[in-house]
């Protein structure tokens, strides 16, 4: 049966990328190797990784006094990376759910954290608003979007401190004035290659701004200097996401992405908000375009486990919500095709059909 892959992360990479990966652990770009045997010091590999930089430069528009690098450990390392080379005396975080909160916990071990803004109040179905921004803090972090919640900023912010953004969930998804911050980071496991590697873009002047001694692998200026090959990079990973930037260039480039993406997003919000059984579970206008989030209208939260059955039947797959957030969520990355999201609607409407 046709699977339709919603899964949140890892999640679904273009079928042109999964060949090219298969054929490249049988022979890397004709070396007559393994790509999972080759040294990572090879022209060939440094080709790799330069073009993925190139690409990544190109398509997200990324200005020359920026730089890229690649380095294991997760977005989750990067939670106390940041303040370990930028928070001296205070940082401000918009908590915006999950992910902030762990940020947040790591931080507090290297400095003060301000909590600028929440929405906590309402289990983090919004984005917080107008807020004000101290100017006496060493950084602003934000959570662009929330993979858990299905909530997104759909501004850049303007900030008078280096803003910080964790983007693992919806990079290379729309444009972003990336000029509007100082480092913008996540894990590559959702929009760009398997689980295992961590991109980061940071401005030239944060190099220059680090506040204490660190080891040498939390250091920034370490993977920059090194051109990402302080240590063995993730070999595999990195050529899985130079080939889904490939891919993405191919495809039309960002702009044609963001036209997928919120074509998709328009579609299945649209049916959340006309099915009698279904609604959506945040603010209207902080909707994510990459996690959709969903439950059972009032009345009818007992069909859930039904409706799962049902959407599984038919080859959904991972469409079951957060536990923390519960009902359902359909991560529509930038490789989920318009035809997985024309069959969750068919799926949707035919379940209403079927409990008239
Ligand atoms: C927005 C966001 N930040 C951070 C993380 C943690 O990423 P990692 O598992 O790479 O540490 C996730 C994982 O899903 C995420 O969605």
């Amino acid at each position: 049966m046709k699977k339709y892959n919603f899964n949140a992360g890892p999640s679904i990479l273009p079928d042109v990328v999964l060949e090219a990966a298969a054929k490249a652990i049988i022979d890397f770009d004709g070396t007559g190797l393994s790509l999972l045997s080759i040294s990572h010091r090879t022209p060939e590999f440094e080709a790799v990784l330069a073009d993925a930089k190139n690409l990544f430069r190109e398509l997200l528009n990324i200005p020359d006094n920026y730089q890229i690098y690649f380095v294991g450990g997760g977005a989750s390392t990067q939670f106390f990376h940041i303040p370990a080379n930028f928070l001296k005396g205070k940082a401000a975080y918009v908590n915006t759910g999950v992910w902030t909160k762990k940020a947040i916990k790591e931080a507090k071990m290297y400095g003060q954290v301000d909590v600028i803004a929440t929405s906590e109040d309402k289990n983090f179905t919004y984005i917080p608003k107008g807020f004000a921004i101290p100017e006496d803090v060493d950084y602003l972090y934000i959570c662009a979007n929330n993979t858990i919640y299905g909530t997104e900023y759909k501004e850049d912010l303007d900030s008078p401190v280096p803003l910080i953004a964790d983007m693992s969930s919806d990079i290379l998804s729309r444009p972003v004035d990336v000029s509007k911050y100082a480092l913008i980071y996540g894990g590559a496991q959702k929009n760009l290659a398997p689980a295992g590697v961590t991109f980061v873009i940071i401005r030239d002047d944060m190099l220059q701004k680090v506040v204490r001694e660190l080891p040498t692998m939390m250091n920034v200026n370490t993977h920059v200097d090194n051109n990402s090959m302080f240590n063995t990079p993730p070999v595999f990973p990195i050529y899985v996401l130079r080939e889904t930037l490939k891919w993405m260039k191919a495809e039309g480039g960002l702009a044609e992405i963001y036209r997928r993406n919120k074509e998709k997003a328009e579609l299945l919000y649209a049916e959340i908000d006309r099915n009698s059984l279904f609604r959506g579970t945040v603010e209207k206008e902080d909707r994510s375009l990459m996690n959709i989030c969903f439950v059972m209208t009032e009345g009818n939260e007992e069909l859930a486990p039904e409706f799962m059955a049902y959407a599984k039947s038919k080859g959904m797959v991972g469409i079951k919500g957060h536990r923390l957030v519960g009902g359902f969520r359909a991560s529509c990355y930038n490789a989920c095709p318009k035809e997985s999201v024309e069959a969750l609607v068919a799926c949707m409407q035919e379940f209403e059909q079927m409990h008239k």
